[in-house]
């Protein structure tokens, strides 16, 4: 793959633009209210429900995936019309060793939600090619539908393309049938050209999803960085004809924000790219906010702590 030697468009004076539009985006995020339960609900679906620490065990995956199949309280959808509509959450995400946790307790709930797992040593990237490869392929054997990966930012820093899309591509071939989500660690990368050449140099290789961010950095999903992203998507789509998906992450954490990187995503890419096949939103906490706005807009108030005892 060669990236043209001419500078992207990611120039100064668009960088401008860019923080101008992030103004904008954030002054528009209002939804009117009647209709903002409904897309409150859009929002879960596509939620990549996530749990990603080192006390992470057998029953609180467990509760994750319970809580991935009835996301909002029955009653709230019954209010709303929406309880025979079938709303879980995108997925759940969790570390390569709570797979089968994951897998399992799904099965059990007759849930066919897919299972992401991180790997290639999440979040930092820091292990042996050998390991991250090997660490794809037995989250997959495990069951794993989506692997969400981190690349080497090194790669990134020295300008070293090649070398990633090579990388890209292994972690591509390791992960068979299984979705490749490349995480690029947006707040690691330097600058939005760095963005903008890594989210190209991943897409190029076969990844499904570019997302921004692991969670784990000091800078999480920024407007700035998901504009880089999306315009990179809709290049790419233009060049290729293929829709890769988008998944910021890290940070998101109210309903407030949840709807505007909704509006973001509709204003940069369409409708058409709002669903879960090509976005996702990871986030752990995100979604006891939406019930609890959910909560609020059914019932009048807001709701105790006893009130959303699964959140
Ligand atoms: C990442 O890439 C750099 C080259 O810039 C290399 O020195 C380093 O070993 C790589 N890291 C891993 C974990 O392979
Ligand atoms: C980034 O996101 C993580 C996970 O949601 C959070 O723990 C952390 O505080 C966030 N960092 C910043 C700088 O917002």
């Amino acid at each position: 793959p060669r990236l043209h030697n001419r500078r992207t468009w990611v120039s100064e004076c668009v960088f401008l633009s860019i923080l101008d539009l992030t103004e904008q985006i954030q002054a528009r995020r209002s939804v009117k209210k009647e209709w903002q339960a409904a897309w409150l609900l859009k929002a879960v679906t596509f939620i990549d429900l996530t749990t990603l620490s080192g006390d992470d065990t057998s029953s609180n995956i467990q509760r994750l995936c319970y809580k991935a199949k009835y996301p909002i309280r029955e009653d709230l959808l019954k209010a709303l019309n929406m309880h025979d509509k079938g709303i879980t959450t995108a997925a759940v995400c969790v570390y390569p060793a709570r797979v089968c946790d994951a897998v399992k307790a799904l099965k059990a709930a007759g849930c066919n939600i897919p299972v992401a797992s991180v790997a290639t040593g999440f979040p930092a990237g820091q292990t042996h090619l050998k390991t991250r490869l090997e660490e794809i392929r037995l989250a997959v054997e495990d069951g794993a539908t989506e692997i969400d990966v981190v690349i080497n930012r090194s790669l990134v820093l020295t300008g070293q393309w090649e070398a990633l899309y090579d990388e890209i591509r292994q972690f591509r071939k390791a992960c068979g049938e299984a979705h490749l989500k490349t995480i690029l660690a947006t707040g690691e990368l330097g600058s939005l050209t760095n963005v903008y050449k890594a989210s190209m140099i991943a897409m190029m290789a076969g990844s499904d999803f570019i997302k921004t961010s692991t969670g784990k950095e000091t800078v999480n999903a920024t407007f700035p960085v998901a504009i880089v992203m999306l315009r990179a998507i809709r290049d790419f789509f233009w060049k290729t004809g293929n829709k890769i998906g988008f998944k910021p992450a890290g940070g998101i954490r109210s309903a407030k924000d949840s709807l505007a990187w909704l509006s973001l995503v509709k204003e940069e890419l369409g409708d058409e790219w709002l669903k879960p096949e090509l976005f996702r939103i990871g986030a752990s906490t995100l979604l006891s906010d939406i019930e609890r706005q959910i909560y609020h807009h059914v019932t009048g108030r807001y709701a105790a702590y006893h009130d959303l005892p699964m959140s």
